[in-house]
């Protein structure tokens, strides 16, 4: 049997996989980091765990990891407006916001339970 894989099909094929492998690199996540940064700054109002200690601070644990960024960016740019939270958001980088999203989604044990809508 023949086959049918010409050279510039492989090549674009191979392209794609470095593409791929290159910008999921750039999203790199560092957990424990996340977690240092979480018990210095955020853990007294949202837990360590990420239940807040009391109902006025949301529980963020396994909240979904693109909700949690894009949440405290825009605290950060004042596109959300909370005056605590901008306080906080402020002195966090891009690469902060990255890790403690990425902590915080992680918690799977402290969850929100799924609401079952009909
Ligand atoms: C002094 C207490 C306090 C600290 C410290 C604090 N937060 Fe918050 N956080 C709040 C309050 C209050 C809200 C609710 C604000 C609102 O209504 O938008 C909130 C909201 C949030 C939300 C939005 C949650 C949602 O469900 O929409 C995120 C995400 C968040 N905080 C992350 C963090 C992170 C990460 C840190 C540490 C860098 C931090 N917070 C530090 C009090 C705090």
């Amino acid at each position: 049997m023949k086959t049918h894989l010409n050279s510039s099909k492989l090549f674009s094929a191979t392209l794609f996989i470095l593409t791929l492998l290159v910008s999921t690199s750039s999203l790199a996540f560092d957990k424990e980091a996340g977690k240092k940064k979480a018990e210095q700054v955020c853990a007294s109002c949202h837990g360590l765990d990420g239940v807040g200690i009391i109902p006025t601070y949301p529980n963020l644990a396994g909240q979904y990891v693109d909700y949690l960024i894009k949440s405290l960016k825009d605290y950060r740019s004042g596109k959300r407006s909370n005056a605590v939270m901008a306080g906080f958001a402020a002195t966090l980088t891009d690469e902060d916001i990255q890790n403690l999203a990425y902590y915080y989604a992680t918690l799977k044990d402290n969850r929100l339970p799924v609401l079952d809508l009909k």
